[in-house]
């Protein structure tokens, strides 16, 4: 078995950054398991059984991938899945603060486990969950944005709000 590692976030949903982040981490190691909180720190739109459902769709083709969620603290997480690495994309300079952050807090928790910043690619810089999501809820177009489920499973949600 080759290097493993494990992409975190609330995913709600997930976009084309996060895939395209995910297969640009497949160039380089292995495998991915991508972990999903099961409570993050947000209010999510979507549970956690859609979001995982949403996840699985979008990936059923690519391999290695490898989709799971997680609560409490990701760091005892990535250890149990006998990885030291965790990725995360990394879009404009206002993602920099609170990803320094949280990488150095999860390095006081745990030093052994190292977290690596991707480069989003710039087609996916300024677009984030929370801007589809308000796009969405009025109608907006966002295909292109987010894998053809998302685009599915969003209108479905908005329509019967
Ligand atoms: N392209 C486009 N958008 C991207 C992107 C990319 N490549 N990468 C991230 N984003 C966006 C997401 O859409 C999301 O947007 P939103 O803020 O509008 O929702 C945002 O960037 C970040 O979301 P996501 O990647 O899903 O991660 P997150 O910041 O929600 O995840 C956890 C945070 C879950 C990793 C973190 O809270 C955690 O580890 N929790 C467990 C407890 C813990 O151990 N905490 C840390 C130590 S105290």
């Amino acid at each position: 078995m080759g290097k493993m590692v494990v992409y975190p976030g609330s995913f709600d949903p997930i976009t084309n950054g996060h895939i395209s982040i995910l297969r640009r981490t497949l160039t380089i190691f292995d495998s991915v398991n991508v972990a999903v909180a099961e409570n993050p720190m947000k209010n999510t739109l979507f549970s956690l059984e859609e979001r995982l459902a949403m996840i699985r769709e979008s990936i059923k083709n690519d391999n290695n991938v490898y989709v799971d969620s997680f609560d409490g603290l990701l760091v005892d997480y990535v250890e149990s899945k006998n990885t030291n690495v965790i990725i995360r994309g990394m879009r404009a300079l206002s993602d920099f603060e609170y990803e320094f952050q949280m990488s150095l807090m999860n390095r006081k928790l745990n030093n052994k486990i190292q977290t690596i910043f991707m480069m989003t690619d710039y087609k996916w810089f300024y677009t984030s969950s929370t801007i589809i999501k308000e796009a969405a809820r009025y109608g907006g177009a966002i295909r292109g944005l987010v894998p053809d489920i998302v685009c599915q499973k969003l209108k479905e949600k908005f329509d019967h709000q």
